[in-house]
């Protein structure tokens, strides 16, 4: 993760985080480490807890716990109970910044230990289903301090969820399966980002792809991207892979549940496992066969239809592969990094300055976006990290370009 290496040179010489206490609730996984450690090098004590009880790789845990300033609350395959315990021990740490995936422990600390708001300078939500729950905060007015939505930067969108998500999903099901996806009708439900990137990479293995959405303008950019675009109810009785990208619940129900042909195959790669109603998939079913495959249930019909769930219907890529590869972990946790730098260093309190990215302030209450100069700052690193150069403007380029009165 050469990116997040020069991040860390850098923060060991600035301390962007000295003194400051940081809780996170993220997937413990080898590259979280790494950021971690780069948060650490940086200044920051770390306290971290699990955003999902399925992706904690204990070893990695155990590693980061044994290192000084770092707090781990985290085992896999913790119940819903100790999962939030956990992010409650993290809480008691009293975060002076904080890091989320999810909105687990921004909701949390709002719902159940509201006296922690006024102690929290900001924080950094990393995927777009936690931002949504956040912008649902804005308009009731109740988020409590500047959270940055670092999943709506334009490297994230582009790296992370087109190209990473969309590989991942692919390993996760190839993985669960070893089915042969060419010649398959694969639907995706939902064309953002992270749907593009499913479809494009299950088109490339040789599937036919359908297209289910919601939004005119995304359902439009499908079809000219050559894709089918259906509504659901025409799509699920077509499809032998069915994947839901869409952050919404039950997009897969008790309706297309009747309709699916036997031998279907349904994962999801939306944060939460509610896109896929998997209480009435178990309601339906005759007979269960767990497991078949790792991560991979068979679920028996009344009418003798076989319907295949993989990973209990949460996040296919990380629960049946290793998420997002490395290299696309690099670029997203440097946005992160960057983002909580950036309120460090605005809210004053690292340095006596109100720093900020060009010159932008983060204010309270509301969610941020990534401010562009941090994008080019990762692309920056990115390109150097690859060995590639690109040109710059003139000075008789720019003035060009920034005058008005030069026409044609
Ligand atoms: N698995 C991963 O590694 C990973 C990585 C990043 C994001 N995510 C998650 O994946 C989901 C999608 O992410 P995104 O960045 O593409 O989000 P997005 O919000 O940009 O796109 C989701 C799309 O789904 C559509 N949609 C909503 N409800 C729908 C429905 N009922 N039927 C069909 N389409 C519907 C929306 O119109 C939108 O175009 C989110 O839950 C996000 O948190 C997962």
């Amino acid at each position: 993760m050469p990116v997040l290496g020069m991040l860390r040179s850098t923060f060991a010489q600035d301390q962007p985080f000295a003194g400051l206490t940081i809780g996170c609730c993220l997937h413990v996984t080898a590259e979280t480490a790494v950021l971690v450690r780069v948060l650490t090098a940086g200044g920051a004590r770390v306290h971290i807890a699990a955003s999902n009880p399925l992706s904690t790789q204990d070893d990695i845990a155990a590693a980061l716990a044994a290192e000084d300033g770092i707090t781990v609350q985290a085992r896999s395959g913790v119940d819903r109970e100790t999962y939030y315990d956990h992010i409650h021990r993290v809480l008691d740490a009293r975060p002076d910044l904080v890091m989320d995936d999810g909105g687990d422990l921004v909701n949390t600390l709002h719902e159940e230990r509201a006296e922690l708001i006024s102690g929290v300078r900001g924080g950094c939500e990393a995927t777009s289903s936690g931002a949504a729950r956040l912008r649902q905060m804005v308009a009731a007015g109740s988020l409590g301090f500047p959270m940055v939505a670092a999943d709506a930067s334009a490297t994230r969108r582009m790296i992370d969820h087109k190209y990473g998500t969309g590989q991942s999903v692919l390993d996760g099901i190839l993985r669960a399966t070893n089915t042969l996806v060419a010649g398959k009708t694969v639907v995706v439900a939902g064309f953002g980002p992270c749907g593009s990137g499913i479809a494009e990479r299950a088109r490339g293995l040789g599937a036919q792809v359908i297209i289910t959405e919601v939004d005119p303008v995304r359902a439009l950019a499908a079809i000219m991207q050559g894709y089918r675009v259906l509504p659901m109810a025409a799509a699920a009785p077509l499809g032998e892979l069915l994947i839901t990208a869409t952050g919404s619940q039950d997009v897969i129900g008790a309706r297309e549940l009747a309709m699916l042909p036997d031998g279907a195959i349904l994962a999801n790669a939306g944060h939460f496992d509610v896109e896929i109603d998997v209480r009435t998939l178990a309601d339906l079913a005759e007979d269960v066969h767990p497991a078949i495959r790792p991560h991979a249930d068979e679920y028996v019909l009344a009418d003798g239809r076989r319907l295949i769930l993989l990973a209990e219907g949460r996040v296919v890529n990380l629960v049946a592969a290793e998420g997002n590869p490395a290299a696309v972990m690099d670029t997203s946790f440097a946005v992160q990094a960057l983002a909580l730098a950036w309120l460090a260093e605005s809210a004053g309190f690292a340095g006596d300055e109100a720093v900020g990215f060009a010159g932008a302030k983060p204010s309270a209450g509301r969610v941020l976006e990534v401010p562009g100069a941090i994008d080019a700052e990762v692309a920056t690193l990115t390109l150097a990290s690859l060995g590639t150069k690109i040109d710059t403007l003139t000075p008789e380029q720019q003035r060009y370009l920034e005058s008005w009165r030069q026409g044609s």
